[in-house]
């Protein structure tokens, strides 16, 4: 959804600005482009990925400069509409990452001065604002421009005749400040500069900030100046390297047991047989609700599907899934619920919308992110991390998997406090929380199984994934990772629904993957799988060590250690994962940075 980087102090700038580019670039990866001060402005821009950008960038001179990741939305993938744009006199330049909802009218405009504009962008209105107000400093055109704009925008200018100053602002898309010695940085996202520092600020929406070598400036909307604290990142820079693995994505699939491990750190104590959250969140969970609401987008709002049937079986409370889009517009009841947010990035522009929409709607609201400081863990009333480190990879892998446990936590937590269960039982559940990065080891040790199985899928045009209960949404989630990296129809389906309909598209090149636990509706679950054989496909079932019948049923069998517990979920997303992954790389696919989409989608 676009990355953003801005640099001033006393290192090359180019370097720094495509070095923190390639660790932005999951947001984004149509174009590129940085705009360096060197006496003179210098603009490089390139289609294409930030090496392509590299490669043409001649100079390595000058210590502040902006730069650019793109991520198409008004204005096709071409040279003219990367970033950054500049001003007609070509003093100027801004990186943008947003939409300008009111750009058409503010472009008439312009242009009815004698504007000329060189792309298709909602972007280049600003530049050209910040010039028509521009009178010798660059803070208070910023601020004049701002005031004329509809919509989003996290940004970042500079001028060339004020060549010690790096301008910011944002409202509804992320910019946070990073804070080095002698040198200073924008960024949209931490990991981006987290090789050069790990102290940060964050800007509140509708602020701005000016930035020198040595010295920092918040300011909100009225021009006032406001002091603000600095949070420091407790996350490793190999965190957010890939460490000999050929892809982010298998390496985060690989660093699930410790980010399972790290999600239970200071949360699970066993001798005290007790789940513990942040005084804000106790309160909020002890709060008098009769109903709850999750709401998100993609991945993390199937993990709050899964949520939902952790949460509703430990505590019987009713929770009603709503997609953020949907919620933000439709979904608001009036009346007790709780809404509980979950969202990896924390910046997703709808899941921020919807929190809003709860807020409003007079609902207390909870964050599920696995990024402190991010807008959704600052809007919120209260937020618990996911606790996974840094994710880079398009596709999420960990943080899935640890927002289930995160919201296992809350089920469990809301159980003990409306006397749902007692000590015994949470002391049972917190042994099979420990028991989990085991499990997982075992399950990352039968790759190779689920490789020869992945050979056999890789040529199908559609596979479909069921499931029964918690295994529906972790149907739809194995679908969703094979189509987002491997660009192989998929679909997820209640298992029992197939004969409505579906059927009428299998044909013996659609294998089936079956997820079947040994639960209430495991029979049932052997039984589509036999309407699913009869009429042709080769069903691969992902089942149960234990289980000793599975065998007579599917073509293909892989296992997971399960102690049949409420948490197989966990082992299972992570057989589906490695399958999703392995047919995307033997069939040759950008894994990482899957086309058309985003880590972060920042827009609506
Ligand atoms: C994008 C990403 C998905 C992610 C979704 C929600 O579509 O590609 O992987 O699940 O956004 O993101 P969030 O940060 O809110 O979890």
């Amino acid at each position: 959804m676009c990355g953003i980087i801005g640099y001033i102090g006393f290192r090359k700038a180019p370097s720094v600005l495509i070095k923190c580019l390639k660790r932005l670039d999951y947001r984004g990866y149509d174009s590129a482009g940085i705009g360096v001060i060197d006496e003179k402005l210098q603009v490089f821009k390139d289609v294409g990925e930030i090496a392509n950008l590299e490669k043409k960038v001649p100079i390595d001179k000058g210590t502040l400069g902006i730069g650019h990741t793109r991520w198409a939305t008004h204005g096709k993938v071409t040279k003219e509409n990367a970033h950054p744009h500049v001003c007609n006199n070509k003093k100027i330049a801004l990186v943008h990452n947003g939409i300008i909802e009111n750009f058409k009218t503010l472009r008439e405009d312009l242009e009815r001065k004698g504007y000329k504009f060189t792309s298709q962008t909602d972007t280049e209105v600003i530049v050209h604002l910040i010039d028509e107000s521009y009178n010798g400093n660059l803070e208070d055109a910023v601020f004049s421009a701002l005031k004329k704009i509809q919509g989003s925008y996290a940004l970042a200018v500079v001028h060339e005749d004020e060549p010690g100053k790096l301008v910011g602002a944002r409202r509804e898309s992320p910019l946070v400040i990073g804070i080095g010695d002698n040198e200073n940085f924008l960024a949209s996202d931490i990991p981006a500069i987290l090789s050069y520092t790990n102290r940060a600020v964050y800007l509140e929406d509708g602020e701005l900030c000016s930035l020198t070598a040595q010295s920092i400036s918040v300011f909100d909307d009225t021009k006032k100046k406001i002091e603000r604290e600095e949070t420091i990142i407790d996350w490793d820079i190999k965190d957010a390297e890939k460490s000999g693995f050929p892809h982010f994505m298998l390496k985060e699939i690989y660093e699930q047991p410790n980010a399972i491990y790290q999600t239970l750190q200071g949360r699970v104590f066993e001798r005290e047989q007790s789940i513990l959250f942040p005084e804000r969140v106790e309160k909020l969970l002890t709060a008098d609700f009769d109903s709850i609401h999750i709401v998100s987008c993609g991945t993390s709002f199937y993990a709050g599907w899964v949520g939902k049937y952790l949460i509703e079986r430990l505590t019987g409370i009713p929770v009603i899934m709503e997609l953020a889009s949907e919620f933000r517009y439709f979904g608001v009841k009036k009346g007790s619920s709780l809404v509980i947010a979950v969202t990896q990035s924390g910046e997703t522009a709808d899941t921020l919308a919807a929190i809003r929409a709860g807020k409003n709607a007079g609902c207390q609201t909870l964050v599920v992110s696995n990024v402190i400081g991010s807008t959704a863990t600052r809007i919120a009333d209260g937020f618990v991390l996911t606790q996974s480190g840094p994710e880079v990879g398009v596709a999420a892998t960990k943080t899935f998997t640890s927002q289930i446990l995160v919201l296992f936590l809350i089920a469990l937590k809301l159980a003990v406090l409306r006397n749902r269960i007692g000590l015994n039982e949470v002391y049972k559940y917190i042994l099979e929380l420990k028991a989990l990065p085991k499990q997982l080891r075992q399950v990352l040790d039968r790759s190779e199984e689920i490789v020869e199985i992945a050979n056999r899928i890789k040529g199908a045009t559609s596979v479909f994934y069921i499931g029964r209960g918690v295994n529906y949404p972790l149907s739809l989630e194995g679908a969703l990772k094979l189509k987002e990296i491997s660009y192989i129809h998929a679909e997820g389906f209640a298992a029992g629904e197939l004969k409505h309909g579906p059927f009428a598209l299998l044909t013996e090149d659609t294998p089936v993957v079956a997820i079947a636990t040994k639960d209430a509706t495991y029979a049932k679950v052997l039984a589509n799988i036999g309407e699913v054989q009869a009429r042709g496909p080769p069903v691969i079932a992902v089942a149960d060590d234990k289980d000793t019948e599975i065998e007579k049923h599917a073509d293909f069998v892989i296992r997971f250690p399960s102690n049949g517990g409420l948490l197989s979920c966990i082992p299972i997303a992570v057989i589906l994962q490695l399958l999703a992954y392995h047919v995307a790389n033997l069939r040759g696919c950008s894994i990482d940075k899957p086309r058309n989409l985003a880590k972060s989608v920042t827009v609506e």
